[in-house]
């Protein structure tokens, strides 16, 4: 018995489909064994594993050896061992025979086993596109319900709040409860949060001014007294110069992070003179402000990782063809832009950046022969590559929440008209993030340098832009569109964290 016969290995972790072997024997005769390159045989799902004793491992071997396909006749059949690739690495040998009778019968025996060859390695690209697709939607799901989990928590603890909005009401509170004429907080740049500056109130002096008082207090407080009362400001050259109108002030820091920067302040009471009593009541405003500013930068950063792990996905699909580099975050930009110029605003713009960040997801199912492929693509090839859309759909659809991402994935190739794919839905039956993507995404492939074209000068994208409109682009995504500060864009792209520039691809 030939070397390694008596182990077999399952099959389904090496990318061979379940009963590949028994589906040839029945469609075409043809006997099919697999081997790991070390002539192990392999077992298929269902079989018993059992094998024969013949030569015929010697001719996987050889066939290992050569480092190409062998094939030879002899004893009544015609064999062939054919070596199987993944990512072009030898992962399997293939020994296929059918029984033969005369030189006719040898030759159509070869020819069979030609066509089964073909079949095998047909069969096993489309389990390993499988195989990826549902790793994506795997690794989309888990994002998803991570990021639905954190928007969940974040509405119950409310941190999905702008820290300016929270601010805002610590500071009306306390106002109203000191009885001053202002209170305002001031968040600095450099928390991880946008720097914020609110007031409750008439402030005694120019709001712009405020990040110099204050932070000229702060750098006077010492640690065993961190807290500002001062009721007499006309007679501090160094607080007081800032308007004749300030009288009295109380400065509180906001004890964020480990810089303890920002603060909250009052400023002047019409009738009577801050104390320590008003100071411990600002003190606990900036301590609940504090708590719910880390919780919220926690937030805002947790929100950024989920947002980072998609785009490694997204990045992954687009890495499959080296033209559209960068493609899906160009898009997902521009389409957060053409949303904003519609009145889109808050978490719906993050909703529609989502979309258009994972459009081309189907991709992940598409055969990169295809997505590399310069020039036209063949209608068969163009029916696998339009089908990008519904496989994008699929990996959407066992992820809660994400309806309308789903419905925007599977419709961006749409035409106003009916003309598009994979519907032929006509005007409004296109959902609206869908139109929105049908253009960023023309708009990216038009901006970019293909193979066969160079890319288009704006002015020349914006002309066929219009003269689409109306047929292929909705005529009020368009108008939002070519309202779009162009120069802000690329400086957009350049500013994303691929650090793109212009230019993408659309099939
Ligand atoms: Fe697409």
């Amino acid at each position: 018995m030939s070397q390694g016969l008596t182990t077999c290995l399952p099959a389904p972790r090496l990318g061979l489909p379940a009963g590949l072997a028994s589906e040839i024997l029945e469609r075409t005769g043809v006997e099919v064994a697999f081997y790991l390159p070390d002539g192990t045989r392999v077992r298929e799902e269902g079989g018993d594993g059992a094998e024969t004793a013949d030569a015929a491992p010697a001719l996987v071997l050889e066939a290992v050896r050569e480092n190409a396909d062998r094939l030879e006749g002899g004893a009544g059949e015609v064999r062939l061992a054919s070596l199987l690739r993944r990512r072009s690495r030898l992962v399997l040998v293939a020994l296929a025979r059918v029984p033969v009778s005369g030189p006719a019968g040898e030759g159509m025996g070869r020819q069979l086993l030609a066509a089964v060859a073909d079949l095998v390695r047909a069969r096993m690209a489309e389990a390993e596109t499988c195989r990826e697709r549902d790793q994506t939607t795997e690794a989309l799901t888990q994002c998803y319900e991570e990021i639905s989990l954190l928007h969940n928590l974040g509405e119950a603890l409310r941190v999905n709040r702008p820290v300016a909005e929270f601010l805002d009401d610590v500071c009306s509170a306390l106002r109203e409860t000191l009885g001053a004429e202002a209170v305002a907080a001031w968040l600095p740049a450099g928390t991880g949060l946008e720097p914020v500056t609110v007031v409750a109130g008439r402030l005694p002096c120019l709001v712009s001014d405020l990040p110099v008082l204050v932070g000229r207090v702060l750098a006077g407080l010492e640690p065993e007294k961190p807290v500002l009362i001062n009721n007499h400001l006309g007679d501090d050259p160094a607080l007081g110069g800032f308007s004749m109108a300030l009288e009295r002030l109380v400065v509180v820091p906001l004890p964020v992070g480990q810089e303890g920067a920002g603060a909250i302040a009052a400023f002047n009471r019409p009738g009577g003179e801050f104390g320590s009593a008003d100071a411990k009541l600002i003190r606990s405003g900036a301590s609940a402000s504090a708590v719910f500013i880390d919780n919220r930068r926690l937030y805002v950063q947790l929100q950024q990782l989920m947002l980072d792990l998609v785009h490694t996905l997204v990045s992954s699909v687009d890495a499959k063809d080296p033209y559209t580099c960068g493609h899906s975050t160009r898009v997902a930009i521009t389409c957060r832009e053409v949303a904003r110029g519609m009145g889109f605003a808050g978490d719906a713009l993050k909703e529609v950046y989502m979309a258009g960040l994972l459009h081309d997801i189907g991709k992940i199912g598409t055969p990169e022969a295809i997505l590399r492929k310069p020039g036209l693509l063949l209608p068969e090839e163009r029916d696998i590559m339009r089908r990008h859309v519904e496989v994008g759909g699929q990996i959407l659809s066992g992820i809660r929440r994400l309806e309308f991402i789903r419905e925007a994935v599977l419709y961006h190739h749409e035409h106003l008209d009916g003309s598009g794919y994979p519907g032929g839905l006509k005007g409004e039956a296109i959902p609206l993030v869908a139109r929105i993507i049908a253009l960023a995404d023309a708009f990216d492939a038009m901006t970019s340098n293909r193979p066969y074209r160079p890319m288009l000068p704006l002015e020349d994208v914006k002309r066929e832009i219009g003269r689409a409109t109306g047929t292929q682009f909705d005529p009020q995504v368009v108008r939002a569109f070519l309202g779009l500060d162009f120069g802000r864009l690329m400086q957009q792209f350049a500013d994303s964290p691929e650090k793109l520039r212009a230019g993408g691809s659309e099939k």
